[in-house]
């Protein structure tokens, strides 16, 4: 080869070792004998250790994968696979594209990362399983009520009376749920906007904890202020935090015993404003702490369905907190009650530096 070509060979290489590590998808080539001769830069920062070398079927643990790249190894043909893969401690899904290098010199796997699209589609028909269950109870006690009562029971005003009251009580529920789950959909949705508007905090607190004064004066429960004198101004939407902050003075309330207290407490301070909420309820366990904010999600207990929220409540005001720029965190201790604290940080657009001296 004469100096002219082997740089033209050279250059050949370089092309290809850039397009390679510039691909998203891992790739790796194996030779005639199933061993990795080439690989990329994906697929190197996809794996522990070195891959060239090795055995293809030790490096992408997969029978499936496994078996495409024999069979295009042996009988030229190209094959798209999807697997499932462990590598270190993660289990990853792949779309692998299987193909035959030209003259049976190998085979080229182009390995793409589905784990976060999988693991998406999961929580979508996890999300449907549960959001059918919760419309079909009210939905079947609504229907065995109105059959019994088509069936004679109507002829007893008493037995009557009480189912239809019951009908109309699952019938609250049903149309709760189809309020929340609006509401939830707006919260998650990127494409809802929540127009933000200069606003005292003080003033979205008390609204929030008055719309809730005749629940808590049904439990004799005292609901305290601890807000400061001075205006709290920021920008927000008031409908996310107003919204945030019912499903946590509301849920404050209703899992507490008569006679508690909660506390409504708002500080702020240069870098954020911080509203907490405060209760004296059972508390909740440790394990299910990260879990309330999911969907659907309820502690055990002995509440009556009726009785009983959607289990949308959290997830929609972390949402709406989310949406906003801001965090809710929980602290509780079982038996003494929780405190549900969302952090609004103010953003300092003006940029004062921060000298220290003096
Ligand atoms: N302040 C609280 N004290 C004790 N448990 C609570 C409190 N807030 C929420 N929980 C628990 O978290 C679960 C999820 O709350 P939420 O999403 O508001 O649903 P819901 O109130 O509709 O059941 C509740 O079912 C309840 O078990
Ligand atoms: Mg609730």
């Amino acid at each position: 080869m004469g100096d002219k070509e082997k740089k033209k060979v050279s250059e050949e290489e370089a092309r290809l070792r850039t397009i390679l590590d510039s691909m998203v998808e891992a790739v790796y080539v194996t030779d005639g004998k199933g061993r990795v001769t080439l690989t990329n830069e994906a697929l190197d920062k996809l794996l522990p250790k070195e891959a060239v070398g090795r055995r293809a079927k030790n490096v992408i643990k997969n029978k499936v994968l496994r078996r495409a790249i024999r069979r295009a190894r042996k009988k030229g043909v190209a094959a798209q696979v999807e697997l499932e893969s462990t590598i270190g401690e993660r289990t990853y899904s792949f779309q692998a594209q299987v193909s035959p290098l030209p003259g049976g010199s190998g085979v080229v796997t182009v390995l793409h990362d589905v784990t976060r699209l999988r693991a998406a589609d999961r929580i979508r028909r996890d999300f449907v399983a549960n959001a059918s269950h919760e419309i079909r109870t009210p939905l079947t006690a609504i229907r065995g009520f109105a059959e019994t009562l088509r069936d004679g029971a109507i002829n007893d005003p008493e037995v009557a009376v009480r189912f239809l009251d019951a009908i109309y009580r699952h019938s609250l529920r049903l149309q709760r749920l189809a309020e929340d789950l609006t509401t939830l959909a707006q919260a998650e949705s990127l494409q809802h906007s929540f127009d933000t508007v200069t606003t005292d905090v003080r003033a979205i607190c008390r609204d929030s904890a008055n719309s809730l004064e005749g629940a808590a004066h049904a439990k004799e429960i005292d609901v305290v202020f601890e807000i400061p004198d001075e205006k709290v101004v920021i920008d927000i939407s008031p409908r996310a935090l107003d919204h945030a902050l019912i499903n946590l003075i509301g849920n404050a309330i209703k899992y507490s015993p008569r006679k508690t207290k909660v506390t409504v407490r708002l500080k702020s301070s240069e870098e954020q404003v911080v509203i907490e909420v405060e209760d004296q309820g059972p508390g909740i366990p440790r394990e299910s702490r990260d879990r309330i904010f999911e969907r659907f999600f309820r502690v055990e207990g002995g509440r009556s369905p009726q009785e009983a929220g959607t289990g949308l409540g959290l997830s929609i005001a972390r949402n709406m907190i989310e949406r906003v720029g801001g965090e809710l965190a929980l602290q509780s201790e079982v038996g003494k009650g929780s405190l549900f604290r969302i952090t609004l940080p103010l953003d300092d657009d003006d940029d004062d530096d921060d000298d220290d001296d003096d």
